[in-house]
């Protein structure tokens, strides 16, 4: 392992009715509240209703931003700093999933500054402050709830960029209710599910040596995913299975399993490459291109990290097979896993076709020439990836 600090100040509040502790979260940072949510959801479902009900406890200022996009764009964030800065919001509160959360981490940093948001988004500029906010999460997935990490969309320039600016950018708390999740959509449900897988497989591939608990951790977490997933797409309305997969979404990128060692994050790199270009859904992006990238990756020296997943986690049999038979047995189980609970396999589902790889291979390099840690690749490499993924 490698020398670490591990920091995590956000309170997880986990678990049903959980909402009733919300105006006792809110009331320590400040009554005038600026409630962020996306595209309408929390109305649907009865959320928002409940939300300010709670706030109305506490006799709350509520001032709202609605409409952040899935991918949220840095032209919905400068909405919100403009409302915090002539409001005077002493607190975000933020209700949705990871782009709602995402927004109002970039909010929340450009509401003590006069540096534009983007600046600090694509590094230029450093946040050196921020407002406090706090996260109801509706949606298992990105595991931004308990991390400092936002990932916020330049449609002018076609650019998806993750920053973070610890440790203002971590939420004060998160109320994580199973119940606010029941009512996620299939398609989402399972693009949130090969999220949060690629997240412990980011973290899986890496070159640190002796790193035996953080790797049954993330065997543990893939595992019950792995069993979890099929039994809640068959009932969506499970509140155990809808639980299970909660906690797991935070697990996997709370930073706790890459205690010791640095991950890889070279599919996400390529995936924010084609969501910046396209607008698909990230989890999506993942499903088609991580079976890709291992594949691309996998040579003599790196072998037995395949492997030990295959074995590990997909129960390849070893007997009579070269290491490289069973590494590359475990990436089609994996990949079969994915077509299995309906995840799309091809960029062609997006109609995606080769008219916009150059533009895409040109995004994953825009902001270093290399990228990934477990084996360094290139934009030739992207290239290679992208057309493997067609
Ligand atoms: O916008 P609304 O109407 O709320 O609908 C959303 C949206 O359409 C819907 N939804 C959420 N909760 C729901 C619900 N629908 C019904 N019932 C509910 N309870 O789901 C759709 C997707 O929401 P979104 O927030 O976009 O999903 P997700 O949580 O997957 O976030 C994706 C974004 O997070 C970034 C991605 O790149 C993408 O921009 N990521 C952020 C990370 C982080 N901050 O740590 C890491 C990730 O790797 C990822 O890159
Ligand atoms: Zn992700």
């Amino acid at each position: 392992m490698d020398n670490f600090k591990y920091y995590n100040p956000t309170k997880l509040i986990f678990g049903k009715g959980q909402l009733d502790t919300l105006p006792k979260e809110v009331e320590r940072y400040g009554k005038k509240v600026l409630l962020v949510y996306g595209g309408g959801s929390i109305k649907r479902n009865g959320i928002y209703d409940n939300v300010l009900e709670k706030l109305s406890e506490i006799n709350a200022e509520v001032f709202e931003l609605s409409g952040v996009e899935p991918n949220p764009r840095i032209t919905t964030v400068r909405k919100g700093v403009e409302i915090c800065k002539n409001e005077g919001i002493e607190f975000i509160l933020a209700v949705g999933g990871g782009s709602t959360i995402d927004c109002t981490k970039a909010i929340a940093v450009g509401a003590k500054t006069d540096v534009d948001m983007w600046d600090i988004v694509t590094k230029k500029a450093r946040a050196k402050d921020a407002l406090p906010f706090g996260t109801i999460l509706t949606i298992a997935a990105t595991g931004s709830e308990m991390n400092a990490g936002s990932v916020i969309t330049n449609w002018e320039t076609n650019e998806k960029h993750g920053w973070n600016a610890i440790p203002y950018t971590f939420p004060k708390f998160s109320i994580l209710d199973p119940e606010h999740t029941m009512s996620v959509p299939r398609d989402q449900t399972i693009y949130g599910i090969v999220d949060m897988m690629s997240h412990v497989l980011e973290h899986y591939f890496h070159q640190t040596p002796n790193t035996p608990i953080q790797d049954r951790f993330c065997e543990g977490i893939l595992t019950t995913v792995i069993e979890t997933a099929p039994k809640l797409l068959e009932n969506l309305d499970s509140y155990e299975h809808r639980e299970t997969i909660l906690l797991a979404g935070t697990l996997a990128l709370n930073n706790m399993l890459n205690m010791g060692y640095a991950g890889d994050w070279a599919t996400h790199n390529l995936e924010h490459a084609v969501s910046a270009v396209h607008d698909i859904p990230h989890g999506g992006g993942l499903a088609i291109l991580f079976p890709h990238w291992m594949r691309h990756v996998l040579d003599d020296e790196n072998v037995h990290r395949f492997k030990q997943l295959a074995e590990n986690v997909f129960h390849v049999d070893p007997s009579n097979k070269t290491d490289k038979q069973v590494a590359l047995e475990g990436i089609d189980r994996l990949s079969e896993f994915w077509k299995s609970i309906g995840a799309p396999s091809r960029l062609a589902d997006y109609d995606i076709d080769e008219t916009s790889i150059e533009l895409m291979a040109e995004k994953t390099v825009v902001s270093r020439p290399q990228f990934g840690n477990f084996k360094k690749l290139t934009k030739q490499d992207s290239i290679e990836i992208f057309k493997a993924s067609l």
